[in-house]
């Protein structure tokens, strides 16, 4: 029988401090109303000063393992999808493989963004499939508040802080991933970054006085990419699979906004109660928004065996993936 590869267990962490939309009302000229009416949501989280991206992913990892019944020693690779690493240098893998008490296996870090969870699942895939690795650890992971303008509403408002992660390996057919396809388009770079801290602008004094350190978005010329892309890239993973929207089971779109899931969706149709949406309780955690849904639904019992699950992001890059699986 031809081998596959999915997921054998997932787990999030999620800091404890919660910011309301009221909360945010006294810090930027906003209000509930018009963050729930335009984004769906109503809190989010915010990491405590002496947390960091790899604490809460050591702690999701350990979810994870436990739940796939393998230890650390069983790792084979490690990849953080992240872009608010701990630091520049050395990788949050690296920190992570180290405080999990993993092997000296490979470990490392993947930037895409929002589309980084998929884009990892999918390297993973790879490396499973051809027979390199057996246990992978994909973990999305972001402090988002670390590099949020809290003066900016139109980021601040979105952005919240979450880790999930997955420990992917060989399942048993029809389970696995039955096809996934993933994109990055650069022309639309400077829609969606953090101008200061790299190699075209080191930190300074003067970066840090012009905010440069902080997440820029064009939000409103994102939103309609956002739709368009997330609309072809699952119906492209569909067509390699030879499925209808209708035989969907779950879909669990990145939680960007709640606009933009329902557009995606509505394009799609596939019916709403087939949609996982947490945005309103935890924001949009870029790489760690589909990991933290896919936990939950495992966790809850939304996800049973055999369900077909339709994964799609979008994000900084500009990226954009889907991938479907057979749970
Ligand atoms: C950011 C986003 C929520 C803004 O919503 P929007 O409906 O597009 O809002 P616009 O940018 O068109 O702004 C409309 C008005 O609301 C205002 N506004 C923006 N943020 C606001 C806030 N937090 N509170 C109150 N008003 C706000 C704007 O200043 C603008 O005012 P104006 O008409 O007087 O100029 C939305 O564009 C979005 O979610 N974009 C996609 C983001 C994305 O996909 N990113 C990639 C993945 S992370």
């Amino acid at each position: 029988m031809e081998s596959a590869v999915g997921i054998l267990g997932t787990g999030s962490e999620l800091p404890e401090k919660v910011l309301t939309n009221f909360d945010l009302e006294k810090m930027v000229d906003t209000s509930d109303q018009w963050i729930t009416e335009r984004t769906g949501i109503k809190e989010r989280r915010q990491a405590a000063p002496h947390e960091t991206t790899s604490t809460l992913s050591v702690m999701a990892s350990r979810k994870a393992l436990e739940m796939a019944g393998i230890t650390p020693q069983d790792l084979d690779l490690v990849i953080c999808s992240t872009i608010s690493p701990d630091m520049p240098l050395p990788s949050t893998a690296a920190l992570i493989q180290r405080d999990l008490g993993a092997r000296a296996c490979c470990a490392f870090d993947l930037a895409a963004a929002c589309s980084g969870f998929l884009f990892g699942m999918t390297v993973a895939e790879k490396f499973i499939r051809n027979g390199d690795y057996k246990h992978v650890l994909v973990i999305g992971a972001e402090l988002l508040s670390r590099y949020v303008d809290y003066k900016d509403r139109e980021t601040c408002v979105i952005f919240g802080d979450g880790v999930a992660a997955a420990v992917l390996g060989p399942v048993t057919p029809p389970s696995g991933i039955l096809a996934s396809d993933l994109h990055t388009e650069g022309l639309y770079a400077e829609h969606l970054y953090i101008p200061a801290g790299g190699t075209a602008s080191p930190a300074s004094y003067e970066t840090i006085a012009r905010g440069g350190h902080y997440i820029k978005m064009r939000g409103n010329e994102l939103f309609k990419v956002a739709v368009r892309s997330m609309e072809e890239v699952s119906r492209r993973v569909m067509e390699k699979a030879q499925v209808c929207p209708n035989q969907i089971d779950l879909f669990v779109p990145h939680q960007a906004n709640q606009r933009i899931t329902e557009a995606v969706r509505e394009r799609l149709g596939v019916a709403p109660e087939k949609v996982y949406s947490n945005i309103n309780r935890i924001g949009n955690t870029s790489s760690a928004s589909i990991p933290i849904c896919l936990d939950e639904c495992v966790r809850s019992g939304r996800l049973k065996k055999g369900d077909l699950i339709l994964m799609t992001a979008f994000g900084a890059g500009v990226t954009w993936g889907a991938v479907l699986m057979r749970w």
